[in-house]
């Protein structure tokens, strides 16, 4: 495939913006809100890395689709019927129409709502109406996307050579497998727009220095921000997970895109004594996942570059993805997992089940709003990040370097 770059006279713009970022400090404005910068951060960051898509229980069917969508690009991921998930550049091959119109469906066949041409799940061209005897069609199917699952979760590649994924492959494999992801269902999904630039919502994401002001549900549960009580509480909670005979292993792979590999950041922490899960009071809300036959007290986490994470508690699991839609306009989606057989008002109450991470989500997405109002201000300038913020000070750094 492929990707247009943006003319040198706007990268060297960057690159200056670039050289003039003071280290540990949030961006200089142009960074969260130009449009070029944003051109910039989707061709260098979006384009080239792997990103996570959903989750293969959306799919499970032959002909079952569901759409990924960022800024101008759209990909189909499709189930097809010899049962393999593809993707799919979502643009015709005939005068570019976008083919799937809505978040998700099912289809026997993809049929392009502009003049009917059809394509085969495999991507194929099956038919275009009133084109001459001699058209030859195996020269116009979709284009494809590159496509991995990984325990269930389905990551595209609109990269022409995609990063290796071997390492992120075993830190996800190694860890969610334990949690039983491959076999999970999706429970809820939900889509958040954000009037903010995509890294400042990952940035928000990335800290908890803001949990005891922004999130009082959250902090009452998770012990992330008290650095002095975390260390004792960790080590109870890795003892209560060797207990059970569970094995949850972490990795810290965080690179650059210049190393060829995708990054990758997994890790535990423990709740708060006697809390179970992330859910009202700490109590249980679904079936155990996995190889959990009983709760350990604590969390999995991931981030996996640029801007997904994943949350596990042993009954149920958290997808997070920031998309960029445009300069100061962001889509947060969130995907509760659940064991593949559990069923809803049986097994689990949604309200239950989803009332942490929307609440938290709500307060995370005024929070971002105010951020993007401020750095707006021909005031702001950029401001130191403090020693709790250290995950975003990795991110930050990670990130210029994709860009520079
Ligand atoms: S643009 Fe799709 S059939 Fe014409
Ligand atoms: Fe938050």
């Amino acid at each position: 495939m492929t990707i247009h770059t943006i003319p040198d006279t706007a990268a060297d713009r960057i690159g200056d913006v670039v050289r003039r970022q003071p280290a540990a400090h949030s961006l200089q404005q142009a960074l969260y809100n130009s449009p070029e910068a944003f051109r910039h951060d989707m061709e260098r960051v979006f384009l080239r890395h792997w990103i996570l898509a959903g989750h293969q229980s959306s799919a499970p069917n032959p002909g079952d689709w569901f759409v990924h969508e960022m800024a101008e690009e759209s990909v189909i991921i499709v189930r097809g019927k010899d049962l393999r998930l593809r993707a799919f550049v979502n643009v015709c091959r005939h005068r570019g129409s976008r083919i799937c119109r809505s978040a998700s469906g099912h289809a026997s066949v993809l049929v392009c709502p502009y003049h009917a041409w059809s394509y085969d799940l495999d991507g194929s061209l099956r038919a275009a109406r009133l084109m001459p005897a001699d058209f030859d069609r195996s020269r116009y199917g979709l284009k494809p996307v590159h496509l991995e699952v990984i325990e269930g979760l389905v990551f595209i590649s609109l990269a022409a050579k995609p990063l290796s994924l071997d390492k992120a492959r075993s830190a996800i494999a190694g860890a969610y497998g334990t949690y039983g992801w491959a076999s999970a269902k999706v429970a809820h999904r939900e889509t958040y727009a954000v009037g903010a630039n995509w890294k400042l919502a990952v940035e928000n994401y990335l800290e908890c220095y803001h949990c005891t002001p922004a999130h009082p549900e959250y902090s009452k549960l998770h012990a992330l921000e008290r650095p002095l009580e975390i260390a004792d509480l960790n080590a109870a909670m890795e003892a209560r997970t060797l207990e059970l005979g569970v094995n949850v292993p972490t990795m810290d792979h965080r690179v650059a895109s210049s190393t060829g590999e995708a990054s990758v950041f997994t890790f535990r922490y423990a709740l708060y004594e006697g809390v179970k899960t992330g859910a009202p009071d700490g109590h249980p809300v679904a079936p155990l996942m996995g190889a959990f036959h009983d709760y350990d007290g604590g969390v999995t986490s991931t981030h996996f570059a640029p801007s997904s994470f994943f949350i596990a508690y042993p009954d149920h699991g958290v997808l997070y993805r920031f998309v960029p839609l445009a300069p100061k306009s962001s889509a947060l989606e969130i995907v509760w997992l659940v064991k593949g057989d559990a069923r809803e008002g049986r097994d689990y109450d949604l309200d239950k089940l989803t009332w942490l991470w929307r609440v938290t989500t709500e307060a995370d997405k005024r929070i971002t709003e105010d951020a993007q109002k401020g750095v707006d201000s021909r005031f702001y300038e950029p401001g130191p990040y403090s020693p709790a913020e250290p995950n975003v000070i990795a991110w930050m750094a990670w990130y210029l370097e994709e860009i520079a």
